[in-house]
């Protein structure tokens, strides 16, 4: 049974909500040339889901491998093995509630949120209670819209994964883009000492960002063995395990976060399934996560943008129907920090 409330503005209250709206869909796996912008039904809630009225969303490289379909290990994990099983495409979300499932106790019609969501780039979203929080008040819905994904990822790997502790040195391998921006932010907040990698032109980006130390990925070796660290966070790379080794302390802690190439099949993963492997018979602690929408986890990224500790980085903007040309920016390496898709118009005059 769903319980649908009415809005609390006067429009809402005597205008239903529309049975259509516009997203950008895809049947099938393939280049963003798959992405279509066309008018699809409104979707429909369960008891513990919400709609969410979208303002903005994310557009995560997670997104990227849905719509490609590779690696082939995405399909295998329940996302549909020959096309998408859910059609609409996004998840990083920011909005205003504009009905809730009979089960939902945390959120009201009219909330503005942010989290994760079941196709954000479309003008309504279904998003289960549990990965949504309430939007910082600080933040425009485009700034919002782009911290879940990649700051859950981020956070899950500094703390719960990676166990990072005051003083010790960190290395991010994949500082500039969506999950390292947040990471060298929150590896700052929680005390660490930050060198953080990037190519060159993103290097000022991720200084900016509180990095103690930056090192060019593209002219110099990150793994020269004249440096350890007791935390290394590889969101981007591509070195080897063993590399990646001789750049850790004794005892030290190697989390995989993620990477692209590899085969077809496992993609990046291929480093994580080898470090796991070995990591029993060596002293130090080599793992990988897949990180997992909670709203507790994004209720404590709220916390540190409030205190003013994380700052959300948009590197690009785009509009609703030009999510097929963000995803050839992404895809092409051009993006600094997050882009965000501008969906709601009245949002594009308060930046
Ligand atoms: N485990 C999980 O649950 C989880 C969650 C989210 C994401 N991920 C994965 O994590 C990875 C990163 O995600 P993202 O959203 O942060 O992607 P992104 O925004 O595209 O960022 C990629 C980063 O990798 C860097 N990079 C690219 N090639 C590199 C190289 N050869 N050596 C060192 N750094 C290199 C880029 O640096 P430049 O731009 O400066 O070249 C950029 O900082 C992806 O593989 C994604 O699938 C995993």
């Amino acid at each position: 049974m769903q319980r649908t409330q009415t809005l609390p503005d006067e429009r809402a209250a005597t205008e239903p909500l529309p049975s259509h709206m516009q997203a950008i869909v895809q049947d099938r796996y393939g280049t963003a040339d798959v992405l279509r912008f066309e008018e699809v039904p409104r979707p429909t809630i369960t008891d513990d889901e919400v709609l969410i009225e979208v303002h903005a969303a994310g557009l995560d490289r997670g997104t990227e491998h849905l719509m490609t379909g590779h690696p082939y290990l995405v399909r295998i994990a329940g996302y549909g093995l020959t096309k998408p099983k859910n059609p609409v495409s996004g998840t990083d979300v920011a909005g205003v509630i504009v009905e809730v499932g009979s089960a939902v106790t945390r959120f009201a019609v009219g909330d503005e949120v942010f989290g994760g969501a079941k196709g954000s780039f479309a003008q309504y979203a279904r998003a289960s209670a549990r990965c949504l929080a309430h939007k910082p008040s600080s933040l425009t819905f485009e700034q919002a819209a782009v911290v879940p994904v990649s700051g859950v990822t981020a956070l899950q790997a500094l703390t719960d994964v990676g166990r990072v502790e005051p003083d010790q040195r960190v290395l991010i391998i994949g500082a500039s883009g969506g999950v390292g921006t947040h990471a060298v932010q929150l590896a700052k907040a929680l005390g660490a000492e930050v060198t953080a990698v990037a190519s060159t032109s993103k290097l000022e980006l991720v200084r900016s960002l509180g990095a103690d130390r930056v090192i060019d990925y593209t002219t110099s070796n990150v793994t020269d063995g004249q440096t350890t660290f007791d935390l290394i966070l590889d969101i981007g790379g591509r070195t080897s395990v063993a590399e990646l080794r001789r750049a850790l302390t004794n005892g030290g802690t190697l989390v995989i976060v993620g990477g692209e190439g590899g085969n077809r099949i496992t993609g990046g993963v291929g480093r994580q399934l080898r470090a796991m492997l070995l990591s029993p018979f060596i002293s130090q602690r080599m793992t990988t996560f897949i990180a997992s929408m909670d709203h507790s986890l994004i209720e404590r990224l709220a916390e540190f943008i409030e205190d003013g500790h994380l700052i959300p980085v948009i590197g690009q903007r785009f509009e609703l129907s030009d999510v097929p040309d963000a995803m050839r920016q992404l895809a092409a390496g051009t993006v600094s920090g997050k882009t965000a898709i501008r969906v709601r118009a009245e949002d594009r005059s308060k930046r």
